[in-house]
């Protein structure tokens, strides 16, 4: 058996689990014994969305962190995720199923080069996208998820110059929607610039009608064609709420399974990557799985930490952003 701080250090315990044991009642048990809150991204796969106790996009997620009474949050999401839950809730005791569940766009924009290129604009404000480092956010004056960036951006005066980052698509889209010249950072995510518009225009000619369903971290090509453009909870409801019976979803293919759940008479088809390749799947929101969440449940690890002068320094861009989205009735 390995020691803590080697389970620590490899990301999740490598540790024998009977192959009898019934997870998701251990779960259960374990949660209810340490007073513990699952809160699982969509992008999470089907066995953890199913035992969560709240299943969400990124700002559900840090609206439920924010708020949560109990001692221990185990977020099955990503490492981002999991720091900004702590930032919110540095009381808490937050642990992240494997520690090595990173993120291509918050790997995008390293915090040294970006206070670098900040420092070119300084009558800027900094607006990023939550899918960064605590680090950066730290150096932001405002945080935005994909589902309130539009509204974020509108709230501010119309001569107010902005820098955003680190995603390039979400902020072209952005600068789109609300007409106003952005300054980009040029990171983007390795699963939304995969979809190939090709593939997607032939799959709408062999089913009419079909509705296509694009988060704003696709490039503009791909948004271009979309019917509908939100985040991962915006395009759920969006698909349940429509009369439509078939839906491409340009997005990480995590979300069909909520999709499928609560809409079980509509098709669902995962919109095509360029490659053969199952790259519409996030490789670092699948390192997460029931086995690591129970061992993470059990063990209390592994545990993020955050450095409290960076806590103290992220939290309010954080706030600032779960104010303008409450008054946005998000
Ligand atoms: P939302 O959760 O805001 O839809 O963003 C998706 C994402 O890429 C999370 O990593
Ligand atoms: Fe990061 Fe993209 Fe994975 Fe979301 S889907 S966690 S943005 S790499």
């Amino acid at each position: 058996m390995d020691t803590l701080a080697e389970i620590n250090i490899k990301g999740f315990a490598e540790e024998f689990i009977d192959p009898t044991l019934d997870l998701f009642e251990e779960i259960k048990k374990l949660k209810k014994e340490k007073n513990a809150v699952i809160l699982a991204h969509y992008y999470q796969e089907p066995d953890i969305q199913d035992i969560a106790d709240y299943i969400g996009d990124s700002l559900g997620l840090s609206q439920q962190a924010a708020k949560t009474d109990a001692d221990v949050i185990v977020f099955a999401g990503v490492h981002f995720m999991a720091e900004t839950a702590k930032i919110l809730s540095p009381t808490k005791k937050v642990l992240l199923p494997d520690i090595k569940a990173g993120c291509s766009l918050a790997d995008s924009c390293p915090p040294h080069l970006f206070k670098k290129f900040r420092e070119k604009y300084p009558d800027h404000l900094v607006i990023t996208y939550v899918n960064c480092t605590a680090e950066l956010k730290a150096m932001s004056d405002i945080v935005c998820t994909s589902s309130n960036a539009v509204g974020i951006v509108e709230s501010l005066p119309k001569e107010q110059k902005i820098i955003f980052g680190p995603d390039k698509n979400l902020g072209a889209y952005v600068a789109k929607k609300t007409g106003r010249d952005l300054v980009l950072w040029n990171g983007a995510c390795m699963v939304h610039e995969i979809f190939s518009r090709e593939k997607i225009t032939k799959m709408k000619e062999r089913h009419p009608g079909v509705k296509l369903l694009a988060h704003p971290e696709c490039e503009d090509a791909i948004l271009q064609m979309a019917d509908y453009i939100g985040s991962t909870t915006g395009i759920l409801n969006f698909a349940t709420k429509s009369s439509d019976q078939e839906f491409i979803v340009a997005t990480e293919a995590g979300i069909l399974h909520q999709m499928q759940k609560d809409n079980p008479q509509k098709k669902f088809f995962p919109a095509p990557p360029e490659s053969n390749c199952a790259c519409n799947d996030c490789p670092h929101m699948k390192r997460n799985t029931l086995e690591k969440l129970y061992l993470c449940l059990k063990n209390g690890l592994p545990e993020i930490f955050v450095p409290q002068d960076i806590i103290e320094k992220a939290v309010l861009p954080i706030e600032r952003m779960l104010e303008i989205s409450s008054k946005l009735g998000l």
